[in-house]
């Protein structure tokens, strides 16, 4: 992170695309890099307008979009289907696509295919996968097939059950050696960047110095070399859990809760729609039209 803590370094600059270069000169000048998830064309909209540097379809859409239990039901098409979305709205931020469970943990064939759907079909200009471990030489075949390959170790939410559910990762020193493994593994595999997801602080600290891409933490504590949250958590839009990690900035979900119930309440006490709000006709255009219903 910046050795100065207080002073917000510049955003992107507008309509300059951010690029794998741009993020590694970043973390080079220690400059912090904002990620967040985005699901659809409004959300990219917004993502462009705050000025953030990545923007992450998050397969977190098939929880807070989605209505599903866990991140693990979500298919390829439907991710693609939210990526060309967010696409359709982004213009600056690099923009990197969740391969889902089941998508790309078979072979290396299985995995470049689906990572080749997400920049061919969606216009995405990279993908993110979960784990180390097989997800190694998935994520190395991707970056031998022309496809920047973002990892993410630590809670990895496809394989929670695996991990004992959605807990913090790491906290035995046994579990930490594997977590920085697993990312020594992926940078060496090719890997542009690395999201880190609920590791002890001190875990984060005793593995920066060992990597040399940009690590992206979410619950990984200030150390890392960008944050990323997931855009309705932030501004409050999902009424799921939220991770101890996860830090509001808005009451969106309240916000449209009393805009839609203020509508309803005006519609049931007539007062919308108001004559502003309405399309009039000339007068002899009414007198015609009322003589040709008559006849
Ligand atoms: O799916 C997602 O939103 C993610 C982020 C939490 C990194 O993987």
């Amino acid at each position: 992170m910046s050795a100065q803590p207080n002073m917000a370094t510049a955003p992107p600059a507008k309509g300059k695309p951010v690029t794998l270069s741009s993020l590694a000169e970043r973390k080079a000048l220690g400059e912090p890099i904002a990620m967040i998830t985005a699901y659809d064309y409004p959300s990219a909209q917004v993502a462009e307008e705050a000025g953030v540097d990545v923007v992450l379809v998050g397969d977190s859409a098939a929880m807070t979009v989605l209505g599903y239990p866990s991140t693990v039901p979500v298919s390829v098409d439907e991710m693609l289907m939210l990526a060309a979305a967010v696409r359709r709205g982004l213009k600056t931020p690099l923009l990197v696509g969740d391969l889902p469970f089941g998508s790309y943990e078979v072979s290396d064939e299985q995995a470049v295919a689906t990572a080749q759907r997400f920049i061919k079909e969606a216009g995405c200009d990279a993908v993110k996968l979960e784990r180390g471990g097989s997800s190694v030489e998935r994520a190395r075949a991707i970056v031998a097939a022309g496809i920047p390959v973002m990892g993410h170790v630590g809670l990895t939410p496809q394989t929670a059950t695996a991990l004992g559910g959605y807990r913090s990762q790491g906290r035995t020193a046994e579990r930490a050696l594997e977590v920085c493994q697993d990312a020594l593994a992926l940078e060496e595999a090719g890997c542009f960047s690395i999201v880190f997801e609920a590791i002890p602080s001190d875990v984060t600290d005793l593995i920066m110095p060992r990597l040399h891409v940009p690590v992206i933490g979410i619950g990984a504590g200030p150390a890392t070399d960008g944050q990323v949250l997931v855009f309705h958590d932030l501004l409050g839009i999902y009424d799921g859990h939220a991770a101890r990690f996860v830090k509001r900035y808005a009451d969106v979900r309240g916000q449209m809760i009393d805009g839609v119930h203020a509508f309803a309440e005006d519609v049931r006490a007539r007062r919308y729609p108001e004559p502003d709000h309405g399309y009039t006709m000339a007068p002899d255009e009414r007198e015609r039209l009322n003589d040709l219903l008559k006849s």
